[in-house]
């Protein structure tokens, strides 16, 4: 029997940028900063460099790079370290954009590094906390860029605390 009936489907949008110069100012330079920041990772043991940057609403920017551990899953991602800092720092701030870089020392990276779904899983707690979307910018000075207008475009099934 066919089942196509049931078949259902969404549709993300999101904007691609070929390279870097095609962002209004102020997100090159965003993402020029997390590509900066992403330069102090601590990740002996990966060698991948990871640099997330927030913009507060009132201007504010929060740095976060990955913390590896000898014990591996001790680490936290760039993105989370950015995220839980904001969250004890400026708790009544809301994020308004959030611009991840990574590089890798043994490999060109010609993509955008897409954050992991514990990452995207913590971003929309932030967005549910403060009850608006964060906007994310994705890639590196030298890789095309991609923009979601909410990190809920990441992971359009996630997890709804509304469910506890
Ligand atoms: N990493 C991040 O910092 N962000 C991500 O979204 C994915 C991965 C880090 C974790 C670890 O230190 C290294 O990259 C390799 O997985």
């Amino acid at each position: 029997m066919c089942k196509s009936n049931f078949l259902k489907s969404r549709e993300i949008s999101y904007k691609h940028y070929p390279t870097i110069e095609d962002l209004d100012k102020g997100d090159r330079d965003l993402v020029a900063t997390a590509f900066q920041y992403a330069q102090s990772a601590y990740a002996p043991y990966s060698s991948f460099h990871v640099g997330a940057v927030l913009r507060l609403g009132n201007g504010q920017l929060i740095k976060g790079v990955n913390q590896e551990n000898a014990s591996y899953p001790a680490g936290l991602c760039a993105e989370r370290v950015a995220l839980f800092s904001a969250g004890a720092q400026y708790p009544d701030n809301p994020i308004e954009v959030l611009a991840v870089c990574a590089d890798n020392p043994n490999k060109k990276l010609t993509q955008p590094v897409f954050p992991c779904g514990f990452c995207i899983q913590v971003m929309l707690e932030f967005e549910y906390r403060q009850k608006s979307p964060i906007r994310i910018l994705i890639g590196n000075p030298d890789t095309a860029i991609v923009e979601f207008e909410s990190a809920s475009l990441l992971m359009p099934f996630s997890f709804d605390p509304e469910q506890l």
